[in-house]
């Protein structure tokens, strides 16, 4: 019997699923408080106008990005979360009941299988969530981002990323390769399931290649880094004419 592939949904989802308990906790202590900072940058990075925008948080997790997006755009009517993870969404779900779940609605579906209607959104933010997809998948949600957005509509998406230059490559690696797996040996009972997601962080490289799908789909798209290359994200718009790619009033 053939492994199955670390980017096949339901491999993701089960490794999710594991997480799901500790995630939260993992990930602000794991990186130093940096992903607060990264998905604050990441919503920074949307500027979305101020007024009414419905919106999609993809790769959502137990919706960490919300408090940034909804104290940013206090006037956003509706963010439609999607997730592949039963755990993801059960903790997301609790977490909505102190939040304003009415503004808030969450699909649990692998999102390159889900049926997001077409130009329905106003923005899409995905924080942390391009790792597990290779370059296929990367391309699809590529596609899948041009289509649901409508004319003029935003997006940001942002992921941790290998840092080019040694000096700070040789620390991000050995945090990832050693310190990473030896916590959770010593902490969380021998589960290997958070140096799952370093090896995907590794793999993953930078967001440039899912910039440039982005713009072959007619996407106005602009890379960034942060914080010396170890996050790196995409932003843009989707231009309210395709033959003239005009900026959002
Ligand atoms: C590293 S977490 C990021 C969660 C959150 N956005 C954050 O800021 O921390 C990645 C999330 O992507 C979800 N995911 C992975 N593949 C997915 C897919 N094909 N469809 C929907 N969600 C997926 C996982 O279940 C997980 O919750």
């Amino acid at each position: 019997m053939t492994e199955p592939s670390i980017y096949d949904p339901d491999f993701v989802r089960n490794v999710f699923d594991r997480c799901s308990g500790k995630y939260i906790a993992f990930s602000t202590w794991m990186s130093f408080g940096f992903t607060e900072r990264w998905r604050r940058q990441c919503v920074e990075a949307l500027a979305l106008p101020a007024g009414p925008a419905t919106g999609y948080d993809l790769m959502a997790g137990t919706g960490e990005v919300w408090p940034h997006l909804l104290a940013a755009h206090p006037d956003i009517e509706r963010i439609v979360a999607v997730d592949i993870s039963r755990g993801m969404h059960e903790r997301a779900m609790q977490r909505l009941h102190v939040m304003r779940a009415d503004y808030i609605e969450f699909i649990e579906d692998d999102v390159l299988a889900s049926d997001l209607g077409d130009e329905s959104a106003d923005f899409i933010v995905s924080t942390f969530g391009l790792k597990t997809f290779n370059e296929n998948q990367h391309r699809r949600l590529a596609a899948l981002t041009s289509r649901v957005l409508k004319p003029g509509g935003r997006f940001a998406y942002i992921e941790a990323s290998d840092p080019k230059g040694w000096t700070l490559r040789l620390p991000y690696l050995f945090h990832l390769k050693v310190v990473l797996p030896m916590i959770e040996r010593l902490f969380l009972r021998g589960a290997q399931d958070f140096a799952m997601i370093g090896t995907y962080s590794t793999n993953f490289g930078d967001a440039s290649e899912f910039a440039a799908m982005l713009r072959e789909q007619g996407l106005q798209t602009e890379f960034r880094r942060y914080f010396f290359g170890c996050a790196t994200g995409v932003r843009g718009f989707k231009p309210v004419r395709r033959d003239a790619a005009t900026t959002p009033e």
